[in-house]
């Protein structure tokens, strides 16, 4: 048995690439353009085991995939591929197009024709998991309730209505076509391989070497945080036994304002690796909001909970402490990320 996955180069995808490796028998092929936030060196503990395959390439390149899915029969597709940072979205929403909506249909047509071409036998079987955001519904007031899988979606950034865009091709693919499709509509992760242009990871690096911690705006944005192994978990679990054509949030019960997030990172750092300068928190610094910028989002993981008995296994508090230590042991990594094109993003965004 094979699975494709799309983007596992990525921070989600390399985490779930490297669970699955662990925990199953099956054989993976990645599938990546190695983006700027693609790396391969999150899959290097996979390097010379024979059940893992890494193909560079496109999503939006349909021979490439025809080739890859008569190739390899995977039994099912985890697509991951996107661009995926809100900020850069607003900067050049072109890419977040090209990739998450053009990319996602191609994609889609490539594994309809392939789909549609397999024995009777193995047909019902196969899936296409979509991996969405919590960011399709939009913004929350203080106190409505978490978004639900029936909330409307009202998506408020380019990255958003791409998003969004693709999951509308993804449920009309199954409706139209028949193509046994999943869908999962995730709250913010974080943990190991999160690229550090979003809030958490940026918060540890631009700590650590003493520089500017930026707030947007109040900082009293609300996210719901979920550990990302516990996000590779769901998406494992909706692919067991979610319900064909189905959608499924995925979150972890943890709503916290960007202020307190950081402010915990801090108090973690001081706590492992103590700046002679004094607490971290010293570095906080209130920057302009990001325009359109979304209040709250709270996800409802009841339906998730209920019909596939999913549970993340992590609080806040133990997977922020996992994370940071993850930062402290990674140094290497963490070096080679901030590259030249890591430093013009910076530059462009903060100065
Ligand atoms: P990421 O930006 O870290 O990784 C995206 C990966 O996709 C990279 O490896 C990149 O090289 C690859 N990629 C980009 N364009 C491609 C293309 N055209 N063809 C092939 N590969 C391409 O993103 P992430 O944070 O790991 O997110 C993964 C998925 O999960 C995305 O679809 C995102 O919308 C979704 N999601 C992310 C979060 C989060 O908090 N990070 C939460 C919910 C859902
Ligand atoms: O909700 C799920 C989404 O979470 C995913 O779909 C996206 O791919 C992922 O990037 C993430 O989007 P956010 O915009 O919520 O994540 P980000 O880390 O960019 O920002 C988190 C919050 O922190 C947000 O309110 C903006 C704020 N922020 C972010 C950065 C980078 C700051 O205050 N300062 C910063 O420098």
């Amino acid at each position: 048995m094979t699975i494709l996955v799309t983007g596992g180069a990525g921070f989600i995808g390399s985490n779930f690439v490297l669970d699955w490796a662990a925990q199953t028998a099956e054989k993976v092929i990645t599938l990546d353009a190695l983006t700027y936030a693609g790396n391969r060196d999150n899959l290097a503990s996979l390097a010379g085991n024979e059940r893992h395959h890494f193909v560079h390439g496109d999503i939006a390149d349909r021979a490439l995939l025809d080739q890859l899915l008569d190739t390899h029969q995977p039994r099912a597709i985890v697509h991951f591929a996107a661009e995926s940072h809100v900020d850069r979205s607003i900067h050049g929403p072109g890419a977040f197009i090209k990739t998450n909506v053009e990319g996602t249909f191609t994609l889609l047509e490539a594994a309809r024709a392939y789909w549609t071409r397999l024995g009777e036998d193995v047909r019902s079987d196969f899936r296409f998991l979509h991996v969405s955001t919590d960011e399709v519904y939009g913004s929350l007031t203080p106190d409505a309730p978490a978004f639900t899988e029936t909330h409307p979606f009202e998506p408020n950034s380019p990255y958003s209505a791409s998003k969004a865009a693709s999951d509308h091709l993804v449920r009309a693919w199954h409706h139209t076509y028949g193509l046994p499709v999943l869908t999962t509509n995730c709250s913010n992760n974080y943990g190991p391989f999160h690229f550090p242009e979003k809030l958490i990871p940026l918060m540890i690096v631009n700590a650590l070497a003493g520089k500017p911690l930026p707030v947007y705006g109040d900082g009293q944005q609300i996210r719901d945080w979920l550990y990302v192994k516990d996000h590779c978990s769901a998406i494992r679990a909706v692919l067991a036994r979610g319900r064909v054509g189905e959608t499924y949030n995925v979150g972890g019960w943890n709503e916290k304002a960007n202020l307190d997030i950081v402010r915990t990172v801090c108090a973690l750092l001081d706590e492992l690796r103590p700046s002679s300068e004094g607490p971290y928190a010293r570095l906080i610094t209130y920057v302009k909001d990001r325009p359109g910028h979304d209040r709250r989002y709270a996800i409802d993981a009841r339906k998730i909970e209920r019909e596939l008995g999913w549970r993340p296994a992590e609080t806040f508090e133990t997977g922020i402490r996992k994370t940071v230590q993850w930062y402290l042991d990674h140094p290497a990594w963490v070096a080679r990320v901030q590259s030249g094109a890591y430093r013009d993003w910076m530059e462009k965004q903060y100065a």
